[in-house]
């Protein structure tokens, strides 16, 4: 299963998402990639990966170590920095694209770096607002389905509590060309404790009118704040896994 972290804003949580999803799943005795395409390489950092991320590493024609594998319980998380290096990753990536031989180089390492295990789940960390008929989205993707077509795709959106992100994730959602059956979660995070019922109901309505399979409400805490330990030692509090298990559950039935 391929589970691709979206959102149409930037700091509601979708690295925090990928990263507490990912953990979760090793530690369910699941071998994960995590594809880290955060502009700053969030679960890179936490990873350790002090390398250039792929697309640096090929466009200034270096071998990329963009990749590390961290065990969790029975399971592991493989950690690939994409981009995580800056807002660079634009021109370079534009450049790249540009030049075939480039092109087939980035293609042979991604997909060396896709298949380095057998994984059981791909967890796609994202920059906000990409589009199906973006660049920096196709490339990945087509090259994902060329190694593995029959790999489910299903998507988690990503929202915090203020009205007008809302908003905008769910016409975000409804722009995008994803399969409604392919709307795997949407996610209200970072809710005030004490305002968890009100997103709950919200959450509700919004699964139930627009078919998406699971809905969840992650309250603000704290010691997931700004969190710079290792990525094995990520906080994971009791609303994430509850989440998680159901989450489980559905894409064993997708
Ligand atoms: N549930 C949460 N509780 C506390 N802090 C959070 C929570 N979710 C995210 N954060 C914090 O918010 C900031 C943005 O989160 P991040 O996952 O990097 O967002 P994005 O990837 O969407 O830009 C980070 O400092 C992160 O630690
Ligand atoms: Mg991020």
């Amino acid at each position: 299963m391929r589970i691709s972290i979206r959102s149409s804003k930037g700091g509601v949580g979708k690295s925090t998402i990928a990263i507490s999803l990912s953990k979760f799943l090793a530690e369910q005795g699941n071998d994960v990639l995590l594809v880290d395409r955060d502009v700053i390489g969030y679960s890179s950092y936490l990873a350790g990966i002090t390398s250039p991320g792929l697309v640096k590493a090929v466009f200034e024609g270096q071998d990329a170590h963009s990749i590390k594998e961290i065990k969790v319980g029975k399971g592991s998380i493989t950690v690939l920095k994409y981009f995580g290096d800056g807002p660079e990753y634009v021109p370079n990536l534009a450049k790249i694209h540009a030049n075939r031989e480039l092109i087939s180089y980035y293609s042979k390492v991604y997909r060396e770096l896709i298949t380095s295990k057998p994984f059981s789940f791909f967890v796609i960390d994202n920059p906000p607002l990409i589009r199906d008929s973006d660049e920096i989205y196709l490339f990945e993707h087509n090259e994902f389905n060329y190694v593995y077509p029959r790999v489910k795709h299903s998507y988690i959106f990503v929202s915090d509590g203020i009205d007008e992100n809302i908003k905008s994730n769910l016409e975000y959602m409804s722009q995008l060309n994803v399969k409604v059956d392919q709307r795997l979660a949407f996610i209200i995070n970072m809710v005030r404790p004490d305002e968890l019922q009100k997103y709950q109901n919200i959450v509700t309505n919004i699964i139930n009118n627009l078919n998406v399979r699971i809905g969840g409400v992650i309250p603000f805490v704290e010691n997931i704040f700004q969190f710079s330990g290792e990525l094995k030692d990520f906080p994971l509090p009791k609303q994430m896994r509850e989440l998680y298990v159901k989450l489980v559950g559905i894409t064993l039935e997708m």
